[in-house]
């Protein structure tokens, strides 16, 4: 087994506290810019008990990530062919086991995931939305947490809620913001500014804005075709802010210095914990 301290998988969670803001959207389409730069690209749904990854891109998965813990299959077993080469890791849907399932169970899941080999150069996770304990367990995992927000003021007070959390409870400082949907740039660092602020004033952390994502009113086109900005809307701006997003996170290092339970896995496959 490679050890965790020698991983090359950069992991990024797409988090936002408040529901429907574009994290899944944002995951999809961050992961296809990542990929066509070349790089080789997971995208796990995170969003544990109702994923949909999958539904958007029209494929009915035979195993998803319960089966794979549950030993019914190994992991790749799992892995789905995603638009341009990415690799779609599904999350269960429906299954009350996931929905509930804890965080030393999450934590395997990462793990297993970021041990296979040959390993991803990147592992986007969809963590889904609210700040319970699948969130902030996928969150404090991840070498950045992607924060979604949008400009309606309950996406800032969800998002400031949800880097509170990460900030106070579990240290991380790791935050890179998207605002997304918006009209204009001008809007977007707006909404940015006031995240910004507020988090400045009451937690003394200065936030990173990583990209404005605007309004792309070919988006439900998009989605119903079961396509992804990069190939329906290459030249479209919200596909150039993915691919400028994309840039900046290629320079992100792997972490390697949190405490991280131990697991055997043999062959993608889940194994009882070690010692
Ligand atoms: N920049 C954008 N332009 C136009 N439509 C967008 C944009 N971003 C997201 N959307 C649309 O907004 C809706 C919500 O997006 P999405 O499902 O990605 O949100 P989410 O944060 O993953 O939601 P949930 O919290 O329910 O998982 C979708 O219909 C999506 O296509
Ligand atoms: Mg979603």
């Amino acid at each position: 087994m490679t050890a965790i301290a020698e991983r090359k998988t950069r992991l990024i969670a797409v988090s936002s506290g408040k529901g429907g803001v574009g994290k899944t959207f944002l995951s999809l389409n961050l992961a296809t810019a990542l990929a066509t730069r070349g790089h080789a690209v997971w995208l796990f749904d995170g969003d544990m008990g109702l994923a949909n990854v999958h539904v958007l891109l029209g494929i009915q998965p035979q195993f998803d990530i319960s089966d794979a813990m549950a030993g019914r299959c190994t992991l790749q077993q799992t892995f789905l062919d995603g638009p341009g080469g990415i690799k779609v890791i599904p999350g269960a849907s429906g299954k009350r086991e996931m929905a509930e399932m804890g965080a030393l169970e999450t934590t395997q899941v990462i793990e297993a995931l970021v041990t296979l080999q040959p390993a991803a150069d990147f592992l986007l996770i969809d963590t889904g939305a609210g700040i319970g304990k699948h969130v902030t367990t996928l969150a404090r995992l991840a070498d950045t947490i992607v924060v979604v927000i949008c400009d309606e003021p309950a996406s800032l007070a969800d998002a400031y809620g949800l880097i509170k959390v990460m900030y106070r409870d579990f240290g991380s400082r790791n935050f890179e913001i998207v605002v997304n949907d918006v009209s204009t740039a001008q809007r977007g660092h707006l909404v940015f500014g006031r995240l910004q602020q507020v988090a400045m004033k009451f937690l003394e952390l200065n936030l990173v804005l990583a990209g404005i994502v605007p309004h792309e009113p070919e988006v439900t086109m998009i989605t119903r075709r079961r396509e992804t900005l990069i190939s329906a809307a290459p030249r479209g701006a919200a596909t150039s802010v993915m691919l400028e997003i994309a840039t900046r996170f290629e320079k992100l290092k792997a972490t390697t210095n949190r405490a991280r339970p131990k697991l055997s896995i043999v062959d993608g496959t889940f194994g009882a914990q070690s010692p």
